[in-house]
């Protein structure tokens, strides 16, 4: 079924497991990574970023695609909207039933961060809807920003206070995009920002960490964890192996159907990998 955010990502958070955050661009992405949490009988965030959204023409149409696998799931599932800069596309994800929103004002300077985040968040709990907001930004994203940008733990902290946000991803080593998962992860700072920060924490760029390294992240207090690329890779990967098993083929539903395949076990491993909370 749909559930919120926060039915999700609290009890996580309290027990120390983590929670798969990962993300939707096609349809079979969404099934892919319900089908995988079913079959580790693990909760899980359907996410999609302001990017994805943005290849769609907008979420009117991936947005309820998105919320009706979640809703037909055997395991409690959760939708997000990533990496949201437009104040107008918040409203929208707000108005179709998104259960929670990251609002990414981390480009701005500190000041107007916090005013921008403190508005967004006002309209979205009155709405009932989760938010995630991020201080420090994790590089990568365009291309420009160096991977090696922190979080100070008093000033997330700070932060957290003047918006009233309900997680906070922060910068801890990570960067997006990698396409190499040897991502030096900052085990210290973690530990320094869970105990001064009041909200689960989130990372992002995990598709350049590892395995033992996510495991430790969350370890060490991560809690929502989102994962795109490498999952994308898994996807492609299978699927290019049927195309260039077979020239003749035309028939998307094979080439799909099999990067959607992979993809599920993938995310089923990712979960145990993440300590997610499992029903038995
Ligand atoms: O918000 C989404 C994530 O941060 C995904 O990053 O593609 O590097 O795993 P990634
Ligand atoms: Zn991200």
């Amino acid at each position: 079924p749909l559930v919120s955010t926060g039915d999700i990502v609290t009890p996580a958070a309290r027990a120390g497991h983590g929670v798969g955050a990962f993300n939707v661009i096609q349809l079979e992405h969404a099934q892919a990574i319900t089908a995988g949490a079913e079959a580790a009988g693990a909760p899980v965030i359907l996410q999609i970023s302001e990017n994805a959204a943005r290849y769609h023409g907008g979420l009117q149409a991936i947005g309820p695609a998105t919320l009706a696998v979640a809703r037909v799931a055997r395991v409690p599932v959760a939708v997000h909207l990533d990496h949201a800069t437009s104040d107008a596309l918040v409203h929208e994800a707000v108005e179709l039933g998104f259960t929670s929103v990251m609002y990414d004002a981390s480009v701005l300077p500190y000041e107007e961060n916090l005013r921008a985040t403190e508005a967004i968040t006002a309209h979205c709990h009155a709405a009932g809807v989760w938010v995630e907001a991020e201080l420090g930004e994790v590089g990568g994203k365009d291309g420009v920003h160096a991977p090696g940008a922190r979080t100070d733990p008093a000033e997330a902290a700070a932060f957290v206070a003047a918006t009233g946000v309900d997680a906070l991803a922060v910068a801890v080593g990570t960067s997006h995009a990698m396409r190499t998962r040897d991502a030096v992860l900052d085990f210290h700072l973690i530990r320094a920002l869970r105990e001064a920060v009041p909200v689960p924490l989130v990372l992002h760029g995990s598709s350049g960490a590892a395995d033992d390294a996510l495991t430790a992240a969350v370890d060490h207090g991560m809690t929502k964890v989102n994962l795109a690329t490498h999952l994308n890779r898994i996807f492609t990967t299978a699927a290019r192996e049927v195309l260039d098993s077979d020239p003749s083929l035309v028939d998307t539903r094979r080439y799909l159907g099999a990067g959607r395949t992979a993809m599920a076990g993938e995310v089923t491993r990712l979960l145990g990998v993440l300590r997610a909370q499992t029903a038995s």
